[in-house]
Parts: C-alpha cells; structure tokens; sequence
C-alpha cells in the first residue's frame, strides 16, 4: 500500500535517508525502528508529503505522490512527532478545520467528531481552547485529527507518547481494528515491548537505510539468532556498544 522506492533527503552534504526502498502492505501494522538519528522521522515526512525527497518516489494506493499529492494525502492520516496545533483554537474547531481541509462538511463532520472525542472520553472538552488540554489530550486530539476524515492509510511517529495505560490500550485496540478491516499502519516507536506485541512485521532503519525488514522470525534469521527477543536483535542489528561504553563512563566518573 505504501511502497517507497529508493527514497534519499540530504539535509545539505548529511545523507538523513540514503536510497531507502520499503514496502508496507495493506491489513497490517508496521514498525518502524531505529536509533535516535536514524531517518525514521525524515521518512515519515516524506510519506505524509510533508518533505519533499531529493529523489526517489513515495506511492500510496499505487499513485505518485509527486504527481497526484491531493488524492495520495486524501488515503493518508498523520500523526507527526511534535505537532503543531493552534492553542487559540477549541478541540472541536480544530477537528472542523482538518475535516474542511479534506473537503468535509455538514452533520457527518460533527457526528464523525463526537464519535472520535466520545473514544477517548474527551467529549466534554470539545469546546475547551488547545491551550488548555494536557500534553495526552493533545495526542488524542492529534490522533483524532487524523482519522477525521477516514484514511485507509495511518502513519504515526511516537504513537504512545503522552498516552496513559487506558488510551494507549484504546489505541492499540484500534490500530489492530483498523489493520484487520484492511487499512495499512506504519508506526515508529522506540518503544520495543510494544513493537513486539503491536506490529505484524518491522522495518529496522540505521544511517537512513533498511537494515531488515520483515516479521520476528524474519529479523532473527537475519541475525542469525533463533530465540531473541525484539531488543536483542535490534542491539545486534544495529550494532549498539552500550555495554562497554556505560562501563568506561562509570570508570571515568569514578
Ligand atoms: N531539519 C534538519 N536539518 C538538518 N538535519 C536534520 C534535520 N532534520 C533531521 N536532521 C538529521 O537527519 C537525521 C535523521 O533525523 P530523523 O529526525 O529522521 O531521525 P529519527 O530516526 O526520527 O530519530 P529519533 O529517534 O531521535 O526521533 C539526523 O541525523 C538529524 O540530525
Ligand atoms: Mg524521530
């Protein structure tokens, strides 16, 4: 459903996301994992057409985002990293708008609204300016704010983040309702307990490539190791010498 072929973005002579190729199907949800730096974010822009790559083609649905960005976004719900959001605006104004950007009026947008605030039981602040709302609120708002307009394809960077115990679980249960209805998920995390019981299959990306992609059993023939846990193989995948590095920190320290 996405495909991603030989993407790069430079941001001046630094490679962030070096020919990177990755198809994400339809019906799943898809991790996307990496170290701090990585490219999973600059990538992510890309797919939401928010960056544009220097070279290489995003296709969403099969069509060209360069060429059709209107109908390729119209498929698509972002969630970015750090969103911006009008304080000055209430929850329910908010959604209004990003339900007018994608041609959407009339009754079905509110019912469509109440239906998304009334999930994260966020209906009694529908009226309440942004500036008010909790950094979690804000999430659920964010998140809302993406599925508005019914996408069949959702990519957020961070799902979790600011998420209490109760809405992390309302968002994984609908993640895993919306993949298995046939819509396509690509999600970045850190967050490795949760890739592992979330996600069908993972994209590890290091230095702006895919270092393996694939299901669990996937990524442990790739390193080579049949019984490792997520955080393990991404350790060995990514090649992460923490252990040594921590010791000579705490020697230096004293
Ligand atoms: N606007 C920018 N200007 C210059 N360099 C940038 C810019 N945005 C990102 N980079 C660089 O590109 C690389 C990839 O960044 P990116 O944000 O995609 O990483 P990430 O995998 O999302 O990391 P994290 O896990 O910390 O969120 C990093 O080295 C970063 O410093
Ligand atoms: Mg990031």
């Amino acid at each position: 459903m996405i495909e991603l072929v030989s993407l790069t973005k430079r941001y001046g002579e630094f490679v962030a996301v070096d020919a990177l190729s990755l198809s994400v199907p339809e019906g799943r949800i898809t991790g996307l994992l990496g170290p701090n730096g990585a490219g999973k974010t600059t990538t992510l822009r890309m797919i939401a057409g928010i960056l544009e790559p220097d070279s290489g083609e995003v296709r969403i649905g099969g069509l060209d985002m360069a060429r059709e960005p209107l109908a390729t976004r119209s498929m698509l719900g972002f969630v970015p990293d750090r969103p911006f959001v009008y304080e000055k605006l209430t929850g329910g104004e908010l959604l209004r708008f990003t339900a007018g950007l994608h041609g959407m009026s009339g009754s079905v947008v509110e019912t469509r609204i109440d239906e998304l605030l009334e999930l994260w039981d966020l209906v009694s602040w529908k009226d309440q300016l942004v500036e008010s709302y909790s950094h979690g609120m804000r999430q659920k708002l964010i998140l809302s704010s993406a599925l508005v307009h019914a996408p069949r394809v959702l990519v957020i960077d961070e799902p979790m983040v600011g998420l209490d115990p109760r809405s992390a679980r309302i968002l994984k249960d609908l993640l895993r309702e919306f993949a298995d209805r046939g819509g396509t998920v690509l999600v970045s995390t850190h967050t490795l307990e949760l890739a592992e019981v979330l996600c069908d299959q993972m994209a590890i990306i290091d230095h702006g490539q895919i270092a393996v992609a694939g299901t669990m059993a996937d990524l442990r023939r790739a390193a080579e190791s049949s019984e490792a846990g997520l955080e393990q193989l991404f350790l060995r995948i990514t090649r992460g010498a923490t252990d040594l590095r921590i010791a000579s920190l705490l020697d230096a320290l004293g």
